[in-house]
């Protein structure tokens, strides 16, 4: 069983967008899914929500907090989950502990410079932690390319190279409890989070990030 947590300590950056569009990609693979939303004094309302409005059975969705994670972790693994996918809400704690456990850590990150300002923090903590990671930029239109480049986040950290981009077909494919994949298969959302799935699944079979392999 593989776990990829989805961490930021910044609010907004697209964590739990992320968390379920990659577990129904990993679910349109074929891997059973676990997707659990890690919270540190409420239930994860978001992910629940989403779950709720979808009403299948699949991914699976739970929700605990930092000090429940090892033990939620071994009940996954009892149960024969393939993959189990942490949205983890911005703090050191549950962050700690959701790096701690992971195979594989997601930064999702907006380039507007003051979210910056979460991911550097996530991705100082990731390094010292020694785990493959990457930054996967959100909400990202092409006009943000030059910003994007001045601020030199390549230097510290693996960038995905699929960028999330800004597209209503988020906000409207949560409310109708699905992917983005599933609310508009032939768009170019469907194509970047496919595309984000592979990343992971490559990096997951060990292939090294740019940085790691430099
Ligand atoms: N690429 C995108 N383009 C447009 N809207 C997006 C994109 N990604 C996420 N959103 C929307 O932005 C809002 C915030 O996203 P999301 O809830 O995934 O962020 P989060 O990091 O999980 O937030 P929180 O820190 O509150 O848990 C949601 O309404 C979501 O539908
Ligand atoms: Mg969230």
């Amino acid at each position: 069983m593989k776990i990829v947590s989805v961490v930021s300590l910044k609010g907004g950056t697209g964590k739990t967008t992320v968390a379920m569009s990659l577990a129904v990609a990993a679910e349109a693979d074929g891997q059973s899914v676990l997707l659990i939303g890690l919270e540190d004094y409420r239930l994860e309302v978001d992910l629940d929500r989403w779950a709720k409005t979808r009403g299948n059975a699949t991914p699976a969705v739970r929700a605990c907090r930092a000090e429940e994670l090892e033990d939620e972790i071994a009940w996954a693994k009892q149960c024969g989950f393939d993959l189990v996918i942490l949205d983890v809400c911005c703090g050191f704690i549950p962050v700690t502990a959701a790096v701690g456990l992971a195979d594989f850590v997601l930064i999702p990150t907006r380039v507007a410079s003051l979210d910056v300002s979460g991911a550097v923090p996530a991705v100082n903590l990731v390094r010292e932690a020694r785990k493959p990671s990457a930054v996967v930029v959100t909400f990202y239109y092409p006009a943000e390319a030059r910003e994007l480049q001045e601020m030199g986040l390549e230097q510290t950290a693996d960038i995905c190279p699929v960028r999330m981009q800004l597209r209503e077909q988020y906000v409207l494919s949560y409310r109708a409890g699905r992917s983005i994949a599933e609310f508009d298969p032939e768009g170019g959302g469907a194509a970047e989070v496919e595309e984000l799935y592979r990343y992971i699944k490559l990096r997951l079979a060990g292939e090294p990030g740019f940085l790691s392999a430099a």
